[in-house]
């Protein structure tokens, strides 16, 4: 099989770095096994957060974190998490139907986003909540006045201010975030935002938008909206993949078929951002994130605690996804992927004190050069895959970014069975030195790393010829590539 990527030779906008974010919820082993095991564990941990899981997030740097939920954050109540823990009340976690310590609050998630180097995203609770209760967290976290809430977080161990920028106004509220219609969540939404946008700096409101079955919620909710536009700067969708498919015996057909999802998140976001240009102002633009996404398969149940495997399959999906993301970084300001450990496509999965990182996880790592990159347009000249419903996967996928006189080249071959043979030309002048080039493939596409056998799918170094045609690149089947290279 043989591609030519062509690069177009003017950029255009800039890969916000929070597209390679993520989500932790209180649900199954994400927060409490992956992140949080005590401060009496044998687990090597900091003050009760694992170690080992630190480690292996601090280098994906991931940029931004969400957090308590997901559908776990409509029922949370953040008061029962702050003070001293042995005080602190245990809560039925009605989404997820567990016992909730709250031994990982609000003072927790900040010190494990310190040590991760991340920036916090708290959704605050509308479903069940208040304003007042919404506004009263942001003035705890955010406040640097003398109040009787910044005594008491200072007396709780963090005198400074947390400096939470991004605030989600409730999670899913079509759902279990209060069955709302979308009216009655703008009007809800108009209440919460007033009083967050006063309480404590420059604050990111993040309003709940669409998943892939309610299209019309996103018209409606910004059509109620009007002349309050101002106080929504994203609106938040959520976009899984693969339902009902199994995570490691899946067929190639099943396969394609995940894949081919990456066109409806791209029909999602595109749809989504068309919305919000339309009701943005001159002075104030709302723009898109895609809030949660990911992999969603059939072993993900609540009594697994959505816990999956992870394979090369999903390797691919993300790289792909990630390519098309890249696409609408004139709109796209976030993405969180659920979720962080354990939960539904995670970078991270735990048993006991063993740790893997995932295929997905590589992705993460490895696409970290197009961060902040200027997309450059590329053009793919080669095979696609097309379904039995007509969709159509790229054969190869592409996508270029530049920064810093550097180009970031990630490439992808979704074919299972054969190898890709890839030329990378420029469509004006000649490429520098190659920087480096890596490429993360299995020895087939069912390949996992578990907390077993962990080392199974990594990175490995690539080949790259230079030749006068451009670079020249053989890719394995169903690999992930990453090559830098100088202009
Ligand atoms: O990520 C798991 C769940 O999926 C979240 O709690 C919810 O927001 C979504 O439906």
């Amino acid at each position: 099989m043989s591609t030519t990527v062509t690069i177009a030779p003017s950029a255009g906008a800039t890969v916000n770095p929070n597209i390679y974010g993520h989500f932790a919820e209180h649900l199954g082993r994400c927060v409490y096994g992956g992140i949080w095991v005590g401060e009496g564990s044998s687990i090597p941990n900091d003050g009760g957060i694992r170690l080992d899981t630190v480690a292996a997030l601090k280098r994906v740097n991931l940029p931004v974190l969400r957090w308590p939920g997901g559908c776990f954050a409509d029922n949370y109540h953040w008061r029962d998490g702050i003070g001293p823990r042995a005080e602190r009340p245990t809560r039925l976690n009605i989404w997820w139907l567990q016992g909730e310590s709250n031994a990982f609050g609000t003072h927790e998630f900040m010190r494990f986003c310190r040590l991760i180097g991340t920036a916090p995203y708290v959704c605050a609770n509308v479903g069940s909540g208040s304003p007042e209760e919404a506004r009263g967290w942001l003035e705890y976290c955010n406040a640097r006045q003398d109040t009787t809430l910044t005594r008491e977080r200072a007396a709780n161990g963090d005198p400074e201010p947390f400096g939470v920028r991004y605030w989600g106004v409730g999670n899913e509220n079509w759902g279990c975030g209060g069955t709302m219609t979308p009216a009655q969540y703008a009007l809800e939404y108009r209440r919460y935002a007033t009083y967050l946008r006063q309480s404590g700096g420059d604050v990111t409101l993040i309003a709940c938008g669409s998943h892939p079955g309610n299209p019309e919620w996103d018209a409606e909710f910004l059509a109620t909206l009007k002349g309050a536009e101002g106080l929504v700067d994203a609106l938040a969708l959520h976009n899984y993949s693969g339902w009902g498919m199994p995570a490691v015996d899946f067929t190639d057909d099943q396969y394609l078929n995940l894949l081919a999802a990456v066109s409806g998140m791209d029909a999602h976001i595109a749809r989504a951002a068309a919305l919000c240009r339309a009701a943005s102002t001159a002075e104030h633009k709302i723009n898109v994130i895609m809030d949660e996404w990911g992999t969603w398969y059939r072993e993900a149940t609540t009594e697994a605690g959505l816990y999956q495997p992870n394979t090369m399959q999903d390797a691919v999906f993300t790289a792909l996804a990630f390519q098309t993301f890249h696409r609408h970084a004139a709109d796209l300001v976030m993405t969180n992927m659920a979720q962080t450990t354990n939960v539904l496509q995670a970078l991270v999965l735990t048993e006991g004190p063993k740790l893997c990182v995932t295929p997905t996880y590589w992705v993460y790592e490895m696409f970290q050069p197009h961060r902040d990159g200027a997309v450059r347009p590329v053009t793919v000249r080669g095979t696609a895959h097309t379904l039995a419903d007509g969709r159509t996967v790229p054969g190869c996928g592409a996508s270029v970014t530049e920064k810093d006189g550097t180009l970031a080249i990630s490439l992808v071959n979704t074919d299972v069975t054969n190898a890709a043979e890839v030329t990378v030309a420029l469509a004006e002048g000649a490429f520098g030195t190659v920087k480096s080039a890596r490429l993360l493939a299995g020895t087939t596409v069912r390949a996992q790393n578990t907390p077993d056998n962990p080392k199974v799918v990594a990175p490995t170094a690539l080949a790259v010829t230079a030749t006068p045609a451009g670079l020249r690149i053989t890719l394995p089947p169903a690999s992930v590539a990453m090559i830098e290279v100088g202009m």
